[in-house]
This record gives structure tokens, sequence and C-alpha cells, in this order.
């Protein structure tokens, strides 16, 4: 059982409790290899409110609802609520909760999976609030970087290019704090660095954080945990433009580095395919833990696993 009835933010992953659902998400990736579909929801119904673009997020989550059996409801985008007309989110909340036994929602809005979290009667799952957070995606890189590495503490960690607006390294920075002797080092351009105040908050677990113009992945870093620019988040077009092609991954920073690299996709201007095909490159495979992990966290929010 989780203590919480609702994920928002991944600042209530404890490593305790991260350590519960990876037993879980173990126990999910068996199922599906065996039995591909479950029983275990085929009594509940899942809301799945996506108002910002997904595929990922989106289809891993339709995938586990579908492995576990359980029926779904769904509104993709705002023009096709009743938000176009003036709703207000928490009539909306209401609203879903009685069509469903859990609600997960993206949004555009900074916030709003606090707002709905507090309005819904049903468990709610934050799958990305503006450039705020994304624990399911941090869940999922934990996963993949304790599948590979076997830990999640004591590691060298880069973060790159917009961890200002970047809310999967928002999410996993967060979760990555609360383990012992980690220490981070953010790259990319000046103007987004992140904020002082996760900074701060991170410091304020004994996480060792640096900021570096460039860096060398074949310096002993354990992960490279790299992003897209935020192209939809930037006030100024211009500082986007410049930007974009200026921070890329290529053949040579990574092979021999032993540094694996992470993206929570898309994949944009940040990697170039020719680092697809190298053993260290597990992105993809990153992508497929989506799956047990969100079959895993719907199984446990509705007290069935
Ligand atoms: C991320 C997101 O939506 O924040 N994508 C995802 O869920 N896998 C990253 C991104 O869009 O760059």
């Amino acid at each position: 059982m989780l203590p919480f009835k609702s994920l928002t933010s991944s600042k209530q992953l404890t490593p305790e409790i991260i350590k519960q659902i990876f037993t879980v998400v173990d126990q999910m990736a068996v199922s599906i290899e065996n039995k591909g579909r479950i029983d275990l929801l085929d009594d509940k119904v899942v809301a799945l409110l996506f108002f910002e673009p997904s595929s990922r997020t989106m289809m891993s989550f339709q995938s586990a609802a579908q492995r576990l059996k359980a029926g779904m409801v769904f509104a993709q985008n705002a023009s096709s609520t009743s938000f176009e007309k003036g709703e207000s989110l928490e009539d909306l909340i209401r609203m879903v909760e009685a069509y469903s036994d859990i609600i997960i929602m993206r949004h555009a809005q900074q916030g709003s999976a606090d707002i709905a979290a507090k309005t819904s009667k049903v468990p709610f799952i934050n799958a990305g609030d503006g450039g705020n957070e994304h624990p399911t995606q941090a869940l999922i890189d934990a996963y993949t970087i304790h599948k590979e590495i076997g830990r999640l503490d004591s590691l060298n960690l880069v973060f790159g290019f917009d961890s200002l607006q970047s809310r999967s390294i928002h999410s996993l920075s967060r979760l990555l704090s609360q383990y012992k002797n980690n220490r981070f080092t953010f790259t990319g351009p000046k103007e987004l660095e992140p904020s002082e105040s996760l900074l701060a908050e991170l410091q304020s677990t004994g996480t060792e954080c640096v900021i570096a113009s460039e860096v060398n992945l074949h310096d002993g870093y354990d992960v490279a945990y790299v992003n897209r620019l935020q192209e939809e988040r930037f006030e100024n077009r211009a500082l986007f433009e410049e930007n974009r092609r200026k921070y890329r991954l290529n053949k040579p920073d990574v092979e021999n580095s032993g540094c694996l690299i992470l993206d929570p996709l898309p994949r944009i201007d940040e990697i170039c395919t020719e680092v697809d095909e190298l053993p260290n490159a597990v992105y993809f495979k990153q992508a497929s833990y989506g799956v047990p992990v969100r079959m895993a966290l719907l199984a446990m929010l509705l007290g069935k696993a």
C-alpha cells in the first residue's frame, strides 16, 4: 500500500516507497511476459485527461490500463471538453471522479496537478503539469538506472540541456536527491540553468550540485539525462532558435564513455541518431519500462497490489 492517495510530485517518492514500487514493477514485467494481460483491474475505470501533447505517456498509460483489463474514459485536448466553454478545473475533476476510479491528467498549467488532487475524491496521477513536474517519468527513469547500474545512490549525473523548463529533469533530480552521495552537474545554455529555488531544494538534501557550461562524458559520469529544449515553454523565441542545435550528443561524445544515456523523449536535437546503436544509449529501453511502471502505480493506488 502506498502512503498517499495521489501522486503529484516526485518528492513523495522516497527510497523506501520506490523499493516497494519496483518490486511490483518487476512482477508486472513478468506478467506482461507470461500472460500479456491480467484481470487485476477488471472492476475499475481509468480516466485519461491529456490537455497537452503526449505520445509515450498517454499510450503507455493506456497500454498499462489495457494490460490490467481496466475500462477507460478519455479526453484528449481542451477544445474537446467544456474547458473551451470556461469550465473550471475543479468542476471538471468533480465530474470525472464520478465516471472513473482513478484520474490521470496532463495539463499545461503549473500547479494544476495539486488543484486536481485536492479536488478529486478518487486517486489522481500527475502526468505532467506545465514545466513543473512529471513524477511517473521520474519513476521510469529511476527504474532504468536501477536496472542498468543496480543502485540509485553514489551516482555522478549530468542533466541537460534545459534544466529550467524540463519537468522531467525537475522530477528526476528531486527523486534522486533523496538518495545519498549523488552528484548533479547541470549543463546547457546559461539562460536555461535550473532555477535558484530548485538548486536550493536539491542542495538542502546534501546533494552536491554543479553548473558547467560544457561536460566531457568520459570524465567519470555514470548517467547523462538529456531532454530537448522545451520549445513550447520559451517566452523568448530567439533564445530557443539560438541554442536548439548547440547542445547535441554525438557518437564520439558517448562511445566508450561508460556513461549511460537517458532521455525521456521525444528526441529532437539533443542526441544524434548515430548514438542509438551504442550499448550505453538506453532511451528506447527506458521508454519501454513505461508500461510495467504505470501498471504498478495504477494497481498500487487502487489498492490491488
Ligand atoms: C516529456 C514531457 O512531456 O515532459 N515527455 C515524456 O513524457 N516522455 C519530455 C519532453 O516532452 O521533452
